[in-house]
């Protein structure tokens, strides 16, 4: 691990222990089940859309329709406010956790890094990083080694970026990254449980653990833009960043605000990159005859040739495959807003302060929009196949102008990725079946997804 050497700002750690937060309240409820995603899907489907319940003194609002989403994305956005409450410590006060004109301000002169024109430039790099993958995993298949494959696309996500928005080798180390912030998750998690006495459980980590994995993580963003330029590259997102921190018009942008913005990049960009790269290596590897589908579309494809940004169009069976993982296994869950004013949604009121929770995974898997919701089937993307499919009732990446500036990006990252290490492993899914879930910010696979791979001939 590089040690790090920015001091943390008291002010972006001071939301440690912020239990109030629902992301926590939660939890409680949806531990247990081997896919807690159920319980919800059960509560929605006996009481239907809005279903307002208390949760320890607080309203919660949980949507389920997708026109009820589409009132709180995008016909009275202005009425839902972002919320981060406790988790603050890991995106600081980043766009994503902005609202009105100053996220405007934040977005707007990021927003060009994120225009499809740009993935010409990035996919070079997209490559170089699954290339240094693939060397790793050749290891991997001589040794015969089992390891966990989130960890595995964490750091090939967090490699892309680092390469691809910001000029830079990985200056850190991302397993122990990424665990440090997993530890302040984890532990706000327990603490939500331990206070509400649902489990008597003894956990090993405290809030002192917590803080430190956080001070780590704070000086992460710092340690990017100190780190040398690869190449001096002048159309990066992080030349957009420094260019307008830089700019006296904009003083609002300032270089904690930079720090903020790394800080959320380096998350929210890479570890639902890497959950959905990782679930579909779990679904390819139970589906054999969609992993030989890949390799072959790949060979048509590509044929030996290193991919290009153009080649991502032709890859339509591959991104199918990332599209229906997505639908499977949102790796956002629910997105969560708080009401500022009064509102109403089939006729009952929403109050303000109300925390709106739009159940994202239970439209994906809602059979008036799915043929066969829970089965696999990636052909549904493909042609006119997907009749019953509503506007939104598919939202991997949010809706309304505050839908993912990177989600087209991750696209081309994940079928690119899926494609080329497809067609030279076949990796072997070797945990328990089926995978269980976990729900709490993101839907991650409880207790990881263990893999061996496979070098094919
Ligand atoms: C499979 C990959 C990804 C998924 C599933 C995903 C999902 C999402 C979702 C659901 C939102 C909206 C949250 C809300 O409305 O509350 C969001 C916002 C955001 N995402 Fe992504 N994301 C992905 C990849 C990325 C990447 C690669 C980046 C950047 C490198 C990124 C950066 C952001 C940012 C900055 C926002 C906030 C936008 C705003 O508030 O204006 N995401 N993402």
């Amino acid at each position: 691990m590089t040690t790090a050497t920015a001091t943390p700002s008291p002010a972006h750690t001071q939301g440690l222990g912020d239990e109030s937060s629902i992301w926590f309240k939660l939890t409680p409820l949806l531990k247990g089940p081997d896919n807690p995603m159920t319980v919800l899907m059960e509560m929605t489907k006996r009481y239907g859309s809005p279903l307002q319940f208390n949760m320890a003194n607080q309203r919660i609002v949980l949507l389920s329709e997708p026109e009820h989403f589409k009132r709180v994305l995008v016909s009275n956005a202005a009425n839902y406010e972002k919320y981060f409450d406790g988790l603050k410590p890991i995106f600081g006060k980043s766009m994503i956790t902005n609202d009105g004109a100053l996220w405007q301000k934040i977005r707007m002169p990021q927003q060009p890094a994120f225009h499809p024109d740009m993935f010409v430039d990035y996919v070079p790099y997209f490559v170089e990083a699954i290339n240094q993958k693939m060397a790793d995993w050749a290891e991997k298949a001589k040794t015969g080694e089992e390891f966990e494959m989130v960890e595995q696309t964490w750091t090939l996500a967090a490699d892309m970026i680092c390469k691809a928005l910001f000029d830079r080798d990985m200056p850190f180390n991302p397993h122990f990254v990424f665990k440090c912030v997993k530890t302040y998750t984890d532990v706000m998690n327990h603490k939500s449980i331990r206070l509400k006495k649902v489990a008597g459980q003894e956990f090993e980590m405290t809030e002192e653990n917590a803080a430190k994995a956080m001070e780590t993580w704070h000086e992460v963003p710092d340690l990017v833009m100190a780190s040398n330029p690869r190449e001096h590259r002048e159309k990066t997102l992080l030349k957009m960043i420094e260019d307008v921190v830089a700019d006296p018009e904009v003083p609002e942008f300032d270089h904690q605000q930079a720090v903020d913005e790394f800080k959320q990049y380096l998350w929210a960009g890479t570890e639902t990159t890497a959950l959905t790269l990782a679930w579909a290596m779990y679904l390819t590897s139970k589906h054999p005859e969609a992993a030989d589908r890949i390799r072959r579309e790949g060979e048509e494809v590509l044929g030996d040739r290193t991919p290009t940004a153009a080649d991502y169009s032709h890859l339509v069976y591959t991104r199918s495959v990332i599209q229906e993982t997505m639908r499977l296994y949102p790796p956002i869950w629910g997105l969560i807003r708080v009401a500022a004013e009064e509102d109403e949604i089939e006729g009952k009121k929403i109050m303000p302060g109300d925390r709106v929770v739009m159940f994202a995974y239970g439209a994906h898997h809602d059979e008036r929009f799915w043929e066969a919701p829970e089965e696999f089937r990636p052909e549904r993307w493909m042609g006119e196949a997907n009749k019953k499919q509503t506007k939104y009732s598919y939202l991997p990446f949010g809706g309304g102008r505050r839908s993912c500036i990177g989600g087209a990006m991750s696209q081309v990252e994940n079928t690119l990725a899926l494609s080329i290490l497809l067609r030279r492993f076949r990796p072997e899914y070797v945990g328990i079946m089926p995978a269980g879930i976990n729900a709490t910010v993101t839907l991650t696979p409880r207790g990881g997804l263990n893999f061996k791979v496979h070098e094919l001939s």
